[in-house]
């Protein structure tokens, strides 16, 4: 068969040849007739050809004057050779086209096309929607309404703010570069962004300054030389038992995991939890209370007290943690070791610094809120001193701050609406984040998940938890380079498949050909070429759409890049100014420069 198809195309490949040639030879005999001053012969174009037996007279091959031979054989040469270089050129730069074209990822049959791009995520769209998505604008531009996600069939594609958005890409497939990096710059409103590593951070924040206050929240020290200006307080408006349980819910989540009933020791630490910041809250106590009171039994029966002399307290919370106080030895020294372990990081006089904040320096999120800042969150979920609850803590209290505001606003929505950028967002285990996903929105919450894959995910939330995230999220955008089998099939079964046409041909006993079609349904894009998207795309799957393949904008591509690149640098070097000036803090601290010095010198022989 595949024999057959090269004897075909070898076939149309000397038939095209031979056409172009006899053309080149008929366009030079009617030139030469030309500029021999006969006119342009109408007829006998066959004289092209038999010009050959005619060498000395071609004049009469074509049965009419086309010019002496000296002059009708140059401009042949010059017209056959000329023409076929161009001729080659022109089917080289075709060939080149064609696979750019057949390589072009937006172009896979059975994603959407131009016209369905455009209903679905093009400016339009969102324009039509204006007076809902910001409702105290009186004239939007589309990237007043959204975030600019890329392009698709040159089409500028965008997601509204009142969407819920996944990002699912491996590391270092261009999360940052080319969404979360832009979104920060672009969002019209407050943001709130977390982060294990400060790189989204030094692109953007010198930007958002000129947007609002910015505050890094940085428990951890891994960005020193930009963090340290704001503090925030877990035991903040615990007076009040919803914050209180609201604030225990995001201490605790994950905290008894992988215990025998798990869900028997979460729920007996939430309940102390929730009692010592409500203790420490009516009583005006900090939060190194908070850490005495957690380290052992005895040491929180003074929370007990607090509780039950206190008019301000809960009633029953104070018998509540007294109950759990008056246990027997064995379930209370398991309970307390998981209360010791969610305030395990206060150990460190670094974050014990950071969750302190005076009256004057506290974090206050509705101003925050208002005034359009930009909160960056740094921390870990693993580590010695990983404070990965602490921020979802906070953003809890951010996120309750922006719904109560929307309640109160125009539309019940907040305006300029709150973009909550989660990147690495598996490393905090925000327990609203699937209500976030399926109803922030319509209170003007955008909320940005990042992803590295599902089943990080499922191994965060568990199975249920990861798949309502993933279901409420109105658009999913994908990224190559996955190698997460399960992952990439179950991505190919909600991307679908499409009608492929597929030609047979058989051959009977006696030589004839039958051909025929039939249609076969067939994946659109299957697991590897799912993985196999490049750098710099992405396929997008939003709402009810078909799935349109987008080409990302970088950072890097911005018309604002220089001066982003600029401000870049200087805050990297603020970075490595602030860790290496803490390094040698510590040495200092630990002796450690002086032992180095005094082994180096003795070593060298310098001193005896
Ligand atoms: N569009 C692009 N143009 C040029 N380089 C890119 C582009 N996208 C990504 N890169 C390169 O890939 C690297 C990784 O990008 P990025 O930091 O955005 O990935 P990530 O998915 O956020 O990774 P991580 O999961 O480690 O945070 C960048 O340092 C950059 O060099
Ligand atoms: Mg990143």
């Amino acid at each position: 068969m595949i024999a057959r198809r090269g004897i075909d195309d070898l076939f149309l490949l000397l038939v095209s040849a031979t056409l172009i040639v006899v053309a080149l030879l008929a366009a030079a005999g009617l030139l030469s007739a030309l500029v021999s001053g006969h006119g342009l012969p109408t007829h006998h174009f066959v004289g092209a050809v038999t010009a050959f037996r005619y060498f000395a007279d071609p004049s009469l091959a074509w049965r009419v004057p086309v010019g002496p031979a000296w002059l009708y054989w140059s401009t042949t040469v010059v017209v056959v050779v000329g023409g076929t270089v161009l001729t080659v050129f022109v089917a080289k730069y075709l060939r080149s086209e064609q696979r750019r074209w057949d390589n072009d990822p937006t172009r896979v049959a059975g994603l959407a096309d131009r016209h369905e791009v455009r209903l679905a995520a093009g400016a339009r769209n969102l324009l039509a929607r204006a007076t809902i998505l910001r409702p105290q604008l009186t004239r939007a531009a589309a990237r007043d309404l959204g975030f600019f996600l890329g392009m698709s069939r040159r089409v500028e594609c965008f997601a509204s703010v009142e969407d819920s958005m996944v990002i699912l890409g491996p590391p270092r497939s261009g999360k940052g570069y080319n969404l979360i990096i832009p979104f920060i710059l672009d969002a019209p409103g407050a943001v709130v962004t977390t982060s294990t590593r400060p790189d989204n951070l030094a692109a953007t924040m010198t930007a958002r300054v000129a947007k609002g206050p910015v505050g890094v929240f940085d428990p951890q020290g891994l960005a020193l030389g930009v963090s340290g200006t704001l503090r925030w307080s877990p035991v903040r408006g615990c007076g009040d038992p919803q914050v209180a349980m609201m604030r225990a819910g995001a201490l605790c989540a994950g905290a008894a995991g992988g215990v025998k009933d798990a869900n028997f020791w979460q729920q007996q630490t939430e309940v102390v939890v929730r009692c010592l910041l409500q203790a420490a809250a009516i009583d005006e106590r900090s939060v190194v209370d908070v850490y005495s009171w957690s380290l052992s039994p005895d040491e929180a029966k003074e929370a007990v007290e607090i509780l039950k002399t206190s008019r301000h307290a809960t009633p029953q919370w104070g018998s509540a943690l007294g109950t759990v106080v008056g246990l027997e030895s064995r379930p209370r020294s398991n309970i307390w070791s998981v209360v010791s372990g969610v305030f395990a990081p206060l150990a460190s006089p670094r974050v014990i610094e950071q969750l302190s904040p005076g009256s004057a320096d506290e974090f206050d999120p509705a101003s925050f809120l208002e005034e359009c800042g930009t909160l960056y969150l740094l921390g870990t979920s693993s580590g010695a001193f990983a404070t990965a609850n602490f921020v979802s803590a906070l953003i809890e209290d951010v996120v309750e701050t922006a719904r109560h505001l929307a309640s109160a606003s125009l539309g019940a929505r907040l305006d300029p609406p709150l973009a909550l950028i989660l990147d690495e967002a598996a490393n905090y285990p925000l327990p609203s984040l699937s209500s976030l996903m399926s109803e922030g929105g319509g209170s003007g919450i955008t909320t940005v998940a990042v992803l590295q894959s599902l089943a990080q995910a499922r191994d965060r939330w568990g199975n249920d938890q990861a798949q309502a995230i993933w279901d409420s999220a109105t658009i999913k955008i994908i990224l190559g380079g996955s190698s997460n089998a399960s992952d990439l099939t179950d991505l190919t079964k909600l991307i679908g498949e499409r009608d492929w046409p597929e030609t047979t041909t058989t051959r009977q006993g006696g030589g004839e050909r039958t051909i025929s079609e039939t249609t076969r349904q067939r994946a659109i894009l299957g697991p590897s070429t799912i993985r196999l998207i490049r750098t710099g795309h992405a396929l997008l799957m939003l709402r009810a759409a078909k799935p349109i393949m987008l080409t990302l904008r970088s950072w890097t591509q911005r018309r604002d890049a220089p001066t982003l690149k600029v401000h870049r640098r200087e805050v990297e070097d603020m970075l490595r100014s602030g860790a290496k000036q803490h390094r040698s803090q510590r040495q200092d601290a630990s002796g450690f420069s002086e032992l180095s010095r005094s082994s180096r010198t003795t070593s060298s022989g310098e001193h005896p």
